[in-house]
């Protein structure tokens, strides 16, 4: 069966939602993904939308602790654009009528997380602002929005003049081909990749592998950000949000001692790497990690999705304390794109935690990625909707000859070599026994069409594994979330260099969009 349309988005998270209702008023738009609206980073984000609404914040200040927290390797110009158009698009969604929490004065009430300078955290439902968000904007989407749920994307089609012109995707029933003018990637993040993580099991990293295979360049990918706090009890459950230490948890050890005193200025709402990286080294000394809530009122009816989780897994509160483990939890790399979501595959657009703007650095600061989402959604679209033409040449370049033959590494094995070795603390031995075991970086796609839905997904997370081994033994230095036992220092010959894949080669660059055909941001 085939759908001939204006656009397609692969993916149903926030970025794919918030653009669709925005192109909406233009375009036929058909939304397809894996799984349901249910399943996502988006729908599962506890902490909310970091944004400057407060007339006692500045966004020069959200600007700096953006930089800061992922230590200075960002698009700066794009950092800007994030946080001064995001402001925006986030005041309009409140006036709107997003319902945000209030606090008793009838304001809006502002949550702080870790390595904020301010409490600036939109927040909706307690700790349900994903959800809430979702359920929102999916609500708005008007008729010739057209939602196709457990449709699986697995190669995007490019045209004689190597434009994408459309994707092929497999169903419960079978084979479907959507032509499109445009291809919107909003496939979410990677976390799954780890056997530890808070991310959906179904975020192997699909759109990075597609897109790479299909020749769009890829950066950043040895930036994988662990979260400190999951929910651990035998085996990780869920997500402890940052939140709860902006409003007085502490990381505590087993005798409720606090393991972050005198750690950092900060404390126990430093940046993730730094409090992930704590709690590693605790639990491979053997020593369990929580954290103590007993001083926070009220905290079932502030963070009810917390405390439903800790129910469901038998931990009771009643003694102020939750175990935890450190995670997977955000891919601050991913497929390049410039601020309106171009690739460099002409007609080939990517948003959200599948996207690199550079706006994450090295470590994403907490809650900017719903911010992320909504805000390059918005722009996206209306890029798109000033500037959008027709496709017209649907001749499809002819297939490569080169179907999977690479042995894989089966999933589990993958999750457990991935934390082992490409995790928290990574080695060159520890990288250099992942990457032997990995497909080379030079695979090319072929015409899969012959695999099953299983294979396909496990060659795209062997495929995403190895870009994050490859860029993680190359970058000789600890910056942010990657950090190298072997080079615990940042370099400074590393500063403000991008690992770069493309067309099965990796360079490394001094300007995230050199030699790109995407177009970078001038203010
Ligand atoms: C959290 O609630 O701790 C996660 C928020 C985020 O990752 O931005």
């Amino acid at each position: 069966m085939n759908i001939s349309t204006d656009i397609v988005i692969i993916g149903g998270g926030i970025a794919a939602l918030e653009a669709a209702r925005n192109l909406s008023r233009r375009f036929h738009v058909h939304i397809i993904t894996k799984s349901d609206l249910t399943v996502s980073s988006s729908y599962k984000a506890q902490g909310g939308i970091a944004a400057v609404i407060s007339a006692d914040d500045d966004t020069a200040l959200h600007i700096q602790d953006t930089l800061k927290a992922g230590e200075y390797h960002h698009h700066e110009g794009n950092v800007k654009a994030l946080i001064e158009n995001g402001a925006s698009v986030v005041k309009e969604l409140l006036q709107e009528g997003f319902q945000a929490d209030h606090n008793e004065d009838g304001e809006i009430s502002l949550g702080l997380e870790g390595a904020h300078s301010k409490h600036r955290i939109v927040h909706a439902g307690g700790d349900a602002t994903g959800k809430n968000l979702v359920d929102y904007i999916a609500g708005e989407l008007p008729p010739n929005v057209y939602i196709h749920t457990y449709e699986f994307a697995y190669e995007l089609l490019l045209n004689s003049a190597h434009e994408c012109c459309g994707v092929r995707v497999k169903t419960n029933s079978g084979e479907k081909s959507y032509f499109a003018s445009y291809v919107i990637l909003a496939t979410g993040g990677a976390g799954a990749l780890y056997e530890c993580t808070s991310n959906c099991e179904t975020s192997y990293g699909d759109g990075i592998a597609l897109a790479y295979l299909a020749g769009a360049s890829v950066t950043d990918m040895e930036f994988v950000q662990f979260h400190p706090s999951l929910l651990y009890v035998n085996g990780a459950r869920g997500l402890v949000s940052e939140a709860v230490r902006g409003a007085g948890g502490k990381f505590v050890d087993v005798n409720g001692k606090p393991i972050m005193d005198g750690k950092h200025p900060l404390g126990d709402l430093a940046p993730r790497h730094i409090t992930a990286y704590e709690m590693y080294k605790m639990r491979e000394n053997g020593q369990e990690v929580f954290i103590d809530i007993s001083r926070i009122k009220s905290f079932e009816q502030k963070f009810p999705t917390i405390h439903n989780l800790c129910s469901q897994n038998g931990v009771d509160l009643s003694n102020g304390r939750i175990p935890i483990a450190p995670g997977s939890h955000f891919l601050m790399g991913g497929v390049i794109t410039d601020l309106y979501g171009q690739t460099s595959i002409p007609r080939l657009f990517a948003v959200g935690e599948v996207a690199c703007t550079g706006v994450h650095g090295a470590n994403r600061l907490a809650s900017n990625s719903l911010l992320e989402g909504i805000t390059f959604g918005t722009m996206m679209a209306t890029y798109l909707l000033e500037n959008g033409d027709n496709q017209h040449n649907f001749i499809l370049r002819s297939d490569i000859d080169s179907p999977i033959s690479e042995s894989l590494l089966p999933k589990v094995l993958l999750q457990k070599a991935m934390l082992s070795n490409a995790g928290i603390v990574r080695s060159k031995e520890g990288l250099q026994k992942l990457i032997v075991q990995l497909p080379g970086i030079t695979s090319k796609t072929g015409n899969l069409r012959g695999y099953s839905k299983e294979r396909i997904e496990l060659y795209f997370m062997n495929i995403t594994a190895s870009l994050i081994a490859h860029a993680a033994q190359e970058r000789t230095e600890s910056r942010g979330a990657h950090i190298r036992n072997d080079y615990p220092m940042k370099a400074n010959h590393w500063q403000k260099r991008w690992i770069v894949f493309e067309q099965g080669k990796m360079n490394v660059r001094n300007d995230l969009y050199e030699c790109n055909q995407t177009k970078s941001y001038v203010n």
